[in-house]
């Protein structure tokens, strides 16, 4: 029906908790793999899949989604998290919208994936400013989502994140934001190493103390 009203495309939300023990992480997949095939099966418009950063091999799972249909990967879904009112004992569902911190998770995942999974790739999840649209675009996303952004600051931050990105490009003397597409990727980074270590001892060597032991900032 959303074909046929005449969408370009459509984008497909998996979000799912597994909360059944019995139920194993082959099967929630295969589950995953199902819907996908089901869904593009049933339609000729391009396909984008979003879905949360939870498998054991993320990697793996981006490439049977490849391979079940998915034209687009969304990356990442972000589960809303309840938390508990200790005065009322109860589960509160309030929600904490992002920061730029959060867009340190799927910048990684499309870095590691660009060029190895054939699709196109969407970042959403702590895009706020102009810097965190290029550095998504840089990993190899053809697309930067914005959400809390734009609850918090309102629609008209799009403008000036666009006006941002334009001036940012000319500046660094890029014909097009596509050039930059990638760029930061792992198969194009001098130390693509640098995205599977966990580098604890080059973070600690630069950091500062004071006397009681206090992270200096
Ligand atoms: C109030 C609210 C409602 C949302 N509703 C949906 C939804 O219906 N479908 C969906 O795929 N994502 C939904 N999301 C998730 C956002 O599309 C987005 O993936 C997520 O907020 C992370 O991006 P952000 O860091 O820019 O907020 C919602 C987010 C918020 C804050």
């Amino acid at each position: 029906m959303i074909e046929q009203a005449g969408a370009d495309a459509l984008e497909l939300n998996i979000y799912y908790i597994p909360t059944d023990p019995a139920l194993t992480g082959a099967e929630v997949e295969q589950m995953y793999l199902d819907v996908v095939r089901d869904v593009k099966a049933n339609i000729s418009i391009p396909l984008a899949v979003k879905v949360g950063p939870f498998f054991s091999s993320f990697a793996n799972m981006a490439m049977r989604l490849a391979k079940a249909g998915a034209d687009g990967l969304v990356i990442f879904n972000r589960f809303y998290q309840p938390d508990f009112d200790l005065e009322r004992l109860e589960v509160v569902p309030n929600l904490t919208l992002s920061n730029s911190h959060e867009l340190r998770l799927p910048l990684r995942w499309v870095s590691i994936l660009y060029g190895k999974v054939p699709v196109d790739f969407a970042i959403t999840r702590g895009v706020h400013t102009y810097e965190d649209v290029l550095k998504g675009v840089m990993a190899g996303a053809s697309v930067t989502m914005m959400a809390s952004e734009l609850l918090r600051n309102g629609v008209q931050r799009i403008g000036l994140i666009v006006q941002e990105v334009a001036r940012w490009l000319e500046e660094h003397e890029y014909q097009s934001l596509m050039q930059a597409r990638g760029s930061m990727s792992q198969q194009n980074v001098a130390e693509p190493a640098a995205f599977e270590r966990a580098n604890y001892m080059k973070v600690l060597q630069s950091w500062k103390f004071d006397p009681t032991g206090v992270l200096l900032r």
